[in-house]
């Protein structure tokens, strides 16, 4: 029996050391942790339980039979974060580069069937050459059966990307269909196809890191939903990021402890400029409202004019989708519409109640917006917020203009609670716009038609430039002075913490993509 455990032992250690201390070394050279190091910073200490730690590949072709590695490139199983069980998956740089065979496919797919099993978050740390090259479409299956789980797992339980050194080529696609990815800065990079086949075809002259490093797909391509600065910072925020969610859509994310006091906040008052075009950061006024001023931003670098994020509200997790004066006015555009719709989804489907935070001068003219497709990307904010059945509470803390208005999250459009600060001004357009259109002719025949013009928009600004209009038929439930708004929020989401929405039978909706 003795010798019958030391074989095992023995199999045991090989499989712990990948592809050996050489490439080892030469992963931490490059400033990165193994697959089994990430896995033990990840989870909770000892929790982890290996499932296929023995397997290797079949391939016969080009002496692979003689490179047989336990583990055959990926380190799955399952474990606890913060108590909270899991499955997960880690590509290993050392073996044949991380690169994925038909069984180091079988191995993910494997902890991802479990995952759908039992309804557990599953975690993908990407490290890969891409295809196994020597086993051609048998690899190229592998993907697929991937991407084929990600889609089935999509809205059932949290699927979460990190990207911790190559992924190319087909490899994408998965990461690209989970709820959330994160890229380590300077030693991560997605593309489809690479810089030297980019040359080929278009002759563009492009780094690996320009092309598809942490940064640009943060701030150009919003691929990534958030850049870590290490593989410790980005396993640190992925355990932040589980925090707000629930394990699967059946559940809901787990409250913390939170003793309540009177929740007034009189530094709200003063946050919102006299002057209405002068722009805030709306993040000051999430920060008063939230818990502990403790704000989970996602996307933050990329389409900045809207801000989307986790935060608590009494300990619950919320889902916020904010307007940024700071950034463009605050317009919605493509981008931010499209950045909001995502997020706002995301919530949806893991049960994230979700707050709005308005203050929107409308939709941002051009052609480069309109050829772009604003109408199509902008429903699918509208979409989103109306289709999404969780709590939706909105404020409008200043302007909610035009279309923009119905879209973010109106009474209209199924928000259940709405209210405004007493600054709030809710009207089809600003009022020298409105004037200027309205009174157009009243204004040319005026023997000072400049006076005339501010005299009509005074007159449509004591009309429309407040939220009373609004207030009095009931599309806004209470106009609220700011530093009651921490306690308003806190009770409104506790009435509707019980909210249940019947939807009509269907297969799915057709969102506008
Ligand atoms: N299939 C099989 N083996 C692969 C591989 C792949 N797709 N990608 C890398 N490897 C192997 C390398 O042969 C090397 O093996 P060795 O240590 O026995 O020499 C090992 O993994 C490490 O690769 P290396 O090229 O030395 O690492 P690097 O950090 O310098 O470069 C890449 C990393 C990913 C840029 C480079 O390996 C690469 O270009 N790989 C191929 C990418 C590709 O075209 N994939 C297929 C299409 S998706």
């Amino acid at each position: 029996m003795k010798e019958k455990a030391k074989i095992l032992t023995d199999k045991i250690s090989k499989a712990q050391l990948g592809g050996g201390t050489k490439r080892i070394e030469a992963q931490h050279a490059k400033g990165k942790l193994t697959a089994r190091e990430r896995i033990h910073f990840l989870l909770d200490e000892g929790s982890f339980e290996e499932l296929g730690a023995l397997v290797t590949h079949r391939t016969k072709d080009f002496g692979m039979e003689k490179q047989l590695v336990y583990g055959d490139g990926v380190v799955t199983g399952y474990g606890t974060v913060n108590g909270r069980q899991v499955c997960v998956y880690a590509q290993d740089f050392t073996v044949f580069g991380g690169s994925l065979s038909e069984t180091h496919a079988e191995k993910i797919c494997k902890v991802m069937d479990m995952a759908m099993k039992i309804g557990v978050p599953i975690i993908g740390l990407n490290d890969s050459g891409g295809a196994r090259i020597q086993e051609g479409v048998r690899s190229l299956g592998g993907y697929a059966d991937i991407f084929h789980r990600n889609v089935k797992a999509s809205g059932v339980i949290p699927q979460i990307s990190a990207i911790m050194g190559p992924c190319a080529g087909g490899a994408v696609y998965s990461p690209a269909m989970t709820d959330f990815t994160l890229m380590v800065e300077n030693s991560s990079y997605m593309f489809v196809t690479g810089p030297n086949v980019v040359k080929t075809v278009t002759n563009e002259e492009v780094s690996s890191e320009e092309l598809g490093g942490a940064m640009t797909h943060a701030t150009k391509s919003g691929v990534t939903h958030f850049t870590a600065v290490n593989d410790l910072d980005c396993i640190a925020q992925i355990k932040e990021l589980l925090s707000f969610l629930p394990q699967n859509c059946e559940d809901l994310p787990k409250p913390l402890p939170y003793t309540l006091d009177t929740e007034i906040r009189e530094n709200l008052e003063t946050i919102i400029p006299e002057n209405a075009s002068q722009p805030y950061d709306m993040r000051h006024i999430i920060n008063e409202v939230i818990d502990n001023s403790k704000f989970f931003e996602v996307h933050k670098h990329y389409a900045e004019n809207i801000v989307v994020g986790f935060a608590r509200l009494a300990g619950r997790s919320v889902g916020i989708v904010a307007n940024q004066p700071m950034n463009l006015a605050g317009v919605l555009d493509v981008n931010s519409s499209k950045k909001a719709a995502r997020f706002t989804r995301c919530c949806d489907c893991f049960n994230i109640p979700l707050l709005v935070l308005v203050d929107v001068p409308g939709f941002l003219p051009g052609t480069d917006q309109e050829w772009n497709g604003i109408i199509t990307n902008g429903a699918k904010l509208l979409y989103a917020l109306s289709e999404a059945t969780v709590p939706k509470v909105t404020l409008i803390t200043r302007k909610a203009y035009g279309g923009a208005y119905d879209v973010m999250n109106s009474k209209h459009i199924g928000a259940d609670l709405n209210y405004a600060w007493p600054g709030a001004e809710i009207a089809v357009m600003g009022a020298k716009g409105a004037s200027e259109i309205i009174f157009r002719k009243e204004i040319a025949a005026a023997d000072d038609p400049e006076a005339k013009l501010a005299e009509k928009e005074k007159e449509y600004a004591n009309m429309f430039a407040n939220p009373y209009s609004a207030a009095e038929r009931g599309f806004i439930d209470e106009v609220i002075l700011p530093k009651n708004t921490r306690r308003k929020l806190i009770k409104a989401f506790s009435l509707l913490e019980k909210k249940v929405v019947e939807l009509p039978k269907k297969k799915h909706g057709n969102i506008p993509l």
